[in-house]
């Protein structure tokens, strides 16, 4: 028997060509039981399927009562064909569906951020028009705009990109959205998380939770518990230019409104509004009584806790003291039911 590194069964879109535009898989599975693993070895090959109403239905049969006899049940009796898909490791992604079934793992908090392969997934994510319609191949939407108007409808083009917003696909427990157009599938948000309009995740990027996030989480880049994205803040991802280091910002931190980082953290940093420190800016340190002790660039001070960065308005200097503060979140902004 072969083991099973991941596991779902959905449906897929696909443009006129028979071309797949996206995939939605309601109970994805990571690392299944052996008892589940032998019901998926016994019907389904490796790699990408499509499976008969016929095929999925003998499936739902075989499953434990329990959700995922219920979805699959359910699937069972779509009109629709089904996508069926089964790793047996965490391979580099090599179809839409595989690119698909990762982000679901991901945002249903089955794996966290930087833990998935995710090589090859620009390559297999068709740019898509995202519409009150679905999905739409982006070389047929002049066609599908003209005969939604033609019929007195209007197709609302929400996005057009190669990332659908995650709320489409997934809602996990515990969080606050206030602008879902700014969570991409593929970001992962923690139990007790709220993202603000400002607030804006990456695919393989999130907030651990608690969080209250007002700024952007870029694509690498987590943070953790009971830290504070300040509006319009920024962490400096690496997929266009410069930052190599992937961020990650640790417990209790607050990145101040419209400040930002291009270094890892640690806990309990905070960083003042509108400072912006990158791996190479030269940061004085700060002893007790205020005095310097060295300059270094930050790059030196990454992963560091208890830091307190503030360019010193008086002499323009960036510096770095002793943080005695912790950030205490504030208890009513998380009480996110
Ligand atoms: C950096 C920050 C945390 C400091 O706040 P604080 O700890 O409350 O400090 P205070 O403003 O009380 O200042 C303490 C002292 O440092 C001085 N100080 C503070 N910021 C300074 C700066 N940039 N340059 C020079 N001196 C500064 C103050 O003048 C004060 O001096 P004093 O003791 O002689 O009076 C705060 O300015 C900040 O930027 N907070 C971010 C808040 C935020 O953006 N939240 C998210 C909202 S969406």
């Amino acid at each position: 028997m072969t083991t099973s590194f991941a596991f779902a069964l959905g449906l897929t879109a696909t443009d006129s060509r028979g071309q797949p535009l996206d995939c939605y898989f309601p109970l994805p599975t990571i690392n299944p039981d052996s008892a589940l693993d032998e019901l998926i070895d016994a019907r389904f090959g490796l790699g990408v399927t499509q499976v008969d109403a016929e095929a999925a239905a003998a499936f739902a049969t075989a499953l434990p009562t329990g959700a995922l006899k219920s979805v699959c049940e359910e699937l069972a009796g779509a009109d629709r064909p089904l996508t069926a898909v089964r790793l047996d490791s965490d391979a580099d992604i090599g179809s839409t569906a595989e690119a698909y079934l990762k982000l679901h793992l991901l945002s249903h908090r089955l794996a966290l951020p930087n833990s998935l392969n995710l090589n090859g997934i620009f390559a297999h994510l068709p740019n898509v028009a995202w519409t009150t319609s679905g999905p739409v191949a982006v070389a047929e939407l002049p066609d599908a705009v003209r005969r939604a108007r033609l019929k007195g409808a209007h197709l609302e083009v929400m996005a057009v990109d190669k990332f659908p917003k995650m709320t489409n696909y997934v809602v996990p427990s515990g969080v606050r959205i206030a602008d879902a157009s700014r969570i991409r599938l593929g970001a992962y948000l923690g139990e007790g998380t709220t993202v603000m309009h400002e607030g804006f995740v990456n695919f393989n990027a999130g907030a651990l939770g608690p969080n209250m996030v007002e700024g952007r989480i870029s694509q690498g880049v987590t943070v953790g518990a009971h830290s504070d994205l300040g509006g319009s803040s920024s962490t400096m991802g690496t997929l266009s230019g410069g930052g190599e280091i992937v961020i990650s910002i640790g417990e209790n931190c607050l990145i101040g409104a419209n400040a930002g980082t291009g270094i890892p953290l640690g806990d309990r940093c905070t960083i003042e509004a509108g400072l912006y420190i990158t791996a190479g800016t030269r940061v004085s340190l700060l002893d007790e009584l205020g005095t310097e002790v060295k300059v270094v660039k930050a790059r030196e001070l990454a992963g560091g806790s208890d830091m307190l960065f503030i360019r010193n308005s008086a002499n323009g200097r960036i510096e770095c003291r002793s943080n005695r503060r912790a950030i205490a979140l504030n208890e009513q902004l998380h009480a996110h039911n």
